[in-house]
């Protein structure tokens, strides 16, 4: 759209109509249809904490939410053996416009079967290959690096700090993550598949994003010097990059990614990755502008809204005391409204979180002394 900022190239909207293309919000009076799955430890608690603040940016803007609460998660499977049942899969499939978690996964589950069919199989049956998580410094203080930018040959002092602000893509529906593994004698073999279609899309995805937001430099990563299948990445993205003329394509093995994330990440705009790496990737990025508590992430399939939730876990030792941050999953519902059609929602959410924080209200993880509820409240006050 003219706003650039607002919609994935080739659309990640149920209806493109509902997108504001310059900052004014179109009246939707139509609710969306939201299934929620709170799901384990800190999950319900930084789910039922953002709904309000979300509610409020709705409100604020003109649509409606219809949250649906659903049960599953480890309690749930602890007590019925249920994990995702086949009526539930089918309804999230067929009648809801987007899916809100928190995090699954729980000590009493060691074998994380339910956060397998649960997370991942809603990724792999509803063919959510697009997982993209921005990587952005809200507050200069938010990151561990060094204000100047560390020395000779680094980058990333100005006057207003370090400028870190790049997304990954990773690809969410293949990789190792299939779980295709056999035992041969004493040995585990675990299969990684990569396959034409499904790298093409993910590196395709990315340089779409680029384009429509005006980036001019997107990095794939991967093992090829070691691993031959990615040599397939490297033919797929030299092929994709020659189609973008003005976006500068190139390539990090993923150990020199990591460290050249750590030394430069200022240099960074788009990183294009498999199921692990983009994993990994995603928890670096996250320290490197304050952590897990502020990292979002939506799952998504080509030309609609789909899987929204923040990159952290159920952190199970937070679990219960109140001192979970919730702006994760407060960024990612502003993920959520820009797929459903509502960038100005999303921007405006971003704002206030970003004003709650440098007002110095934050959960413990990012240096402060607020309670979840107490870093949504505050949110909510400068909706
Ligand atoms: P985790 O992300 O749950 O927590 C790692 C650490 O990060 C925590 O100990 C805590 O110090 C910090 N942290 C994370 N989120 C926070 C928040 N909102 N506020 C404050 N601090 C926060 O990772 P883990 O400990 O490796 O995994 C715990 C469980 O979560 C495992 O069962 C794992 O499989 C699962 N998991 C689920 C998801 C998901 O559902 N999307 C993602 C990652 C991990
Ligand atoms: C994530 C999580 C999941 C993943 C786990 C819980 C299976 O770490 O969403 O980043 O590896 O995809
Ligand atoms: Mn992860």
């Amino acid at each position: 759209t003219s706003g650039g900022r607002t919609v994935w190239a080739a659309g990640a909207l149920r209806d493109s109509n509902e997108a504001d293309g310059g900052g004014r919000e179109r009246k939707n009076m139509t609710a969306h249809r939201i299934a929620v799955i709170g799901g384990d430890g800190i999950g319900p608690e930084v789910v039922e904490s953002a709904i309000p603040v979300l509610e409020r940016a709705a409100a604020k803007h003109g649509f409606g939410c219809a949250w649906e609460r659903l049960p599953y998660g480890a309690d749930h499977y602890l007590a019925t053996g249920e994990t995702l049942p086949e009526p539930a899969f089918r309804h999230l499939r067929d009648d809801v416009d987007a899916i809100f978690v928190g995090a699954l996964g729980d000590p009493r589950v060691p074998g994380n079967e339910h956060a397998r069919d649960i997370l991942l199989g809603l990724r792999f049956r509803l063919d959510l290959y697009i997982n993209f998580r921005p990587v952005t410094l809200l507050h200069p203080d938010l990151t561990p690096l060094k204000a100047d930018g560390g020395g000779p040959g680094r980058t990333g002092a100005d006057e207003g700090g370090r400028r870190i602000d790049f997304v990954i893509f990773r690809e969410n529906t293949e990789g190792l993550y299939l779980g295709r593994t056999r035992t041969e004698g004493d040995a585990q073999i675990a299969e990684e598949v990569n396959t034409p279609r499904g790298v093409e899309r993910i590196i395709r995805a990315a340089f779409d994003w680029a384009r429509a937001h005006g980036r001019s430099l997107v990095t794939m990563s991967d093992k090829s010097n070691a691993v031959p299948a990615h040599h397939l990445w490297q033919r797929l993205f030299r092929d994709v990059a020659a189609e973008f003329v003005g976006i500068e394509a190139e390539h990090r093995y993923i150990d020199a990614l990591a460290m050249e994330l750590v030394r430069r990440p200022e240099r960074f705009q788009v990183i294009v990755a498999n199921n692990l790496f983009g994993d990994i990737l995603s928890d670096l990025g996250a320290a490197l502008v304050g952590g897990l508590g502020i990292a979002a992430s939506a799952t998504l399939p080509r030309g609609r809204a789909g899987l929204f939730e923040p990159v952290h876990g159920s952190a199970p030792r937070h679990a219960g005391r109140g001192d979970a941050n919730p702006v994760a999953t407060i960024l990612t519902g502003a993920l959520m409204f820009e797929h459903l059609g509502h960038p100005a929602a999303a921007r405006d959410l971003e704002r206030a979180v970003r004003e709650t924080i440098a007002a110095g209200i934050r959960a413990p993880d990012i240096g402060g002394r607020a309670t979840t509820t107490g870093v949504a409240e505050a949110v909510i006050s400068r909706l």
